[in-house]
C-alpha cells in the first residue's frame, strides 16, 4: 500500500470526525502495519504505579461479574505488578491460541486493524492514560488494550472468531458494511454479556475497562438486556459517550462463532435499506431480561 497516502487519509478521517483532530499517540514511527516497537524501558516508575491502581481497582470489581475464562486468563496473565512486556504475554499467547500482540501508537485505521485481526495479531496502544483519566478516557490505551481485550485471546473459540472478524472486516470494506460491522464489535467485543450457570457475565473488554460500568451493566434496571441477534445488533446504533442502553447477550462464545460465520453480504443490502434503530430499542417481540 502507498503508506504515505493511507496515513494522510487516516488523519484526515480522524480530524472530520473528532473535531480537534489530534490522535494521542506518537505515530512517526510507525511502519506501514502501523507497529512501533513497544519500548518498555521507556515507561517511568509513576506510569507502572498508575497501571498497578488501575489492576487494583479492576480486579476487585472483577470476581462475579467478568466470565470465567477472562478471570482465569487475567490471573495466569500475572500482569499485577506494571504495565506488561507484550513480547512475554505473545510468548505464552502463541502457544495457546497462536494469536501475538503487537504494539500500535493508538487508532488505527480499519483496513490495517482487520489486517492485524485477520493474521492473528492484536494491536495494543503503548501509552498509558494520565492520572486525571483514571476513570474516563476518550481513546483507547495499554490499559484498556492489554486488561480489556488480551485475556479472552486465549480462549480458542474466541480467539477464532476474532480473526473471522477481522476477514469479515476485509471483505466489508469492499462491501460498504463497515457501518454495520462496526455495531457488532462494538456490542460484542467491546460491551458484549454471556449467560452463565450463576448469571449474567461480562465479556466485553469496554466493560472489563471500566470502573463504573461493570456493576451498571448487571444490575442497574434502566439499560435493556436483549438476547443477541446479528441482524438486530447490526441495525442498532451505539452510545460513545455514555454506558450503553442496551446490551446484547450470548449463550456462549460458539453461539457468538456461528451466528457471524455466514456471509454478511446479503445481510448488508437488507440493513442498508432499512433505518437504524436508537440504541435505547426495545422491540415488541424482544424480552428484555430482568435483573435481580
Ligand atoms: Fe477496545
Amino acid at each position: 500500500m502507498n503508506t504515505k497516502a493511507s496515513t494522510d487519509d487516516f488523519f484526515a478521517s480522524i480530524a472530520a470526525k473528532s473535531d480537534s483532530g489530534a490522535l494521542r499517540g506518537d505515530y512517526t514511527h510507525a511502519d506501514e502495519r502501523f507497529v512501533v516497537a513497544q519500548n518498555w524501558d521507556a515507561y517511568t516508575p509513576q506510569q507502572h504505579q498508575l497501571w498497578r491502581r488501575l489492576y487494583e481497582r479492576q480486579a476487585r470489581l472483577i470476581p462475579g461479574r467478568a466470565c470465567d475464562v477472562f478471570v482465569e486468563s487475567l490471573n495466569a496473565l500475572d500482569v499485577s505488578d506494571g504495565i506488561p512486556r507484550f513480547d512475554r504475554t505473545t510468548e505464552a499467547l502463541f502457544k495457546a491460541t497462536g494469536w501475538e500482540l503487537v504494539a500500535v501508537p493508538g487508532l488505527v485505521p480499519d483496513q490495517t486493524f482487520f489486517e492485524h485481526l485477520a493474521n492473528r495479531r492484536f494491536p495494543v496502544t503503548v501509552w498509558l492514560r494520565e492520572e486525571h483519566e483514571f476513570d474516563y478516557i476518550v481513546e483507547p490505551d495499554v490499559f484498556h488494550d492489554f486488561f480489556g481485550h488480551v485475556p479472552l485471546l486465549f480462549n480458542p473459540i474466541f480467539a477464532e472468531h476474532l480473526q473471522e472478524y477481522g476477514k469479515g472486516g476485509l471483505k466489508a470494506l469492499k462491501l460498504d458494511g463497515l457501518a454495520f460491522l462496526a455495531r457488532l464489535y462494538w456490542y460484542t467485543i467491546e460491551f458484549g454479556l454471556i449467560q452463565s450457570p450463576e448469571g449474567l457475565r461480562v465479556y466485553g473488554a469496554g466493560i472489563l475497562s471500566s470502573g463504573g460500568e461493570i456493576e451498571y451493566c448487571l444490575t442497574n434496571p434502566a439499560p435493556r438486556r436483549i438476547p443477541f441477534n446479528v441482524e438486530r445488533v447490526m441495525r442498532t446504533l451505539y452510545k460513545i459517550d455514555s454506558y450503553q442502553e442496551t446490551y446484547f447477550v450470548i449463550q456462549d462464545f460458539q453461539q457468538l462463532f456461528n451466528d457471524t460465520a455466514p456471509d454478511f453480504t446479503a445481510l448488508y443490502q437488507k440493513l442498508k435499506a432499512c433505518d437504524a434503530l436508537p440504541a435505547d430499542t426495545l422491540l415488541p417481540a424482544e424480552t428484555n431480561l430482568i435483573v435481580a
